[in-house]
């Protein structure tokens, strides 16, 4: 029996070139070694978007687009809507119990999060608990690998604290420990050179950009602001165009030789730009051309099928988790409840 990895995304937008090199190419191998399953988060993303649903509604089949533009194979992978699966919230339920509420102000990521949201002393009560529905999400599937970056750490510390807790309590082995898998290849830097490449910064190139859009955002990179004339030597350090080419570009070779001429002084930034735009038209045409050929009912039918899979397998772990903590009062006929 091949491990379960399972990651998720909330559906907020496009995914772009930070996603590709952060998680996606990552799952692209990794469902070739493990039963994979891809979460779109769209319950999670509510927390933060409950008051404009439509916000979340509009990019779910946006991102399994992309998923599959990029080599995701339903085949291979399963991709369900987290909303759709009953056994998580009522996982979530059980788990509630086994958690402190000091505990969940001292996850460092939600901390984070809830000073950048100026909640004040009006956190909503689903925000703070988002991470115990994540330990739901990864427990239902009893998975053991969790591909994620750095700031998911503290959930799955969580999530491995409730198992224990769990299993302890209740006397049983039932639920599974999962480890993090530290996948990206780092953090992509956005076109204006601030540390990340999001959505919300505007400052980044979507896997679904036209070449036009691609080559303007290309040419509007930062690079190096003391770098005025060819002949000046330039840096980079902190040059945009330098971490896209290190991302993107095969030819490493070609690439010292070029930050090596480009420290001299002697090569401008068009050139730059240009081979720059050059490399990332030939990744992304396929790509888009991929996501322009699904129709809006492939990508239902691809998380129908998946949904339905998810949510059988969710429920067997309900099953279990309710007759480790005594409440399966049906027996084996709770089992007819699984419905779908
Ligand atoms: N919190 C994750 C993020 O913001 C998304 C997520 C939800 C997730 N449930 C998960 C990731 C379970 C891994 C496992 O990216």
């Amino acid at each position: 029996m091949k491990k379960v990895v399972l990651t998720g995304d909330r559906p907020t937008g496009n995914l772009h070139l930070g996603h590709l090199i952060g998680s996606l190419q990552s799952r692209v191998k990794l469902q070739h070694i493990y039963d994979q399953y891809i979460m779109i988060a769209d319950v999670q993303a509510l927390t933060d978007y409950f008051g404009n649903p439509q916000k979340v509604i509009s990019n779910v089949l946006e991102v399994v687009a992309d998923y599959i533009a990029v080599g995701v194979d339903p085949q291979l992978t399963t991709i369900f809507i987290q909303s759709q699966i009953p056994a998580l919230p009522e996982l979530t339920a059980y788990y509630m119990n086994l958690v402190s509420v000091s505990r969940l102000e001292r996850n460092p990521t939600v901390k984070a999060e809830i000073s950048q949201k100026e909640f004040g002393e009006s956190v909503p009560a689903g925000f703070l608990c988002y991470p115990i529905s994540q330990a739901a999400d990864i427990t239902a599937f009893k998975a053991e690998v969790i591909p994620v970056g750095e700031d998911q750490l503290p959930m799955i510390e969580l999530s491995n604290e409730i198992v224990r807790r769990f299993n302890r309590v209740y006397n049983t082995d039932c639920l599974k420990e999962s480890q993090a898998y530290l996948s990206g290849v780092g953090r992509l830097i956005g076109t204006d050179g601030k540390a990340k490449a999001s959505k919300s910064l505007n400052n980044a190139i979507f896997l679904s950009d036209s070449p036009e859009v691609i080559k303007e955002k290309v040419y509007s990179m930062f690079t190096d602001p003391d770098h005025l004339k060819v002949s000046d030597p330039g840096k980079v350090e902190g040059n945009v165009v330098f971490s896209y080419l290190d991302a993107f570009f095969e030819e490493k070779d070609e690439i010292s030789s070029l930050k090596e001429q480009y420290r001299c002084g002697g090569l401008g930034d068009t050139v730059l730009k240009s081979l720059l735009n050059d490399v990332l038209q030939k990744k992304l045409r396929p790509i888009r051309e991929k996501r322009e050929s699904l129709s809006k009912n492939d990508l239902i039918e691809i998380c129908f099928d998946g949904t339905k899979k998810a949510k059988s397998v969710a429920q067997k772990t309900l099953v279990e988790v309710k007759k480790a903590i005594g409440i399966n009062f049906f027996g084996e006929k709770s089992d007819n409840f699984v419905i779908f």
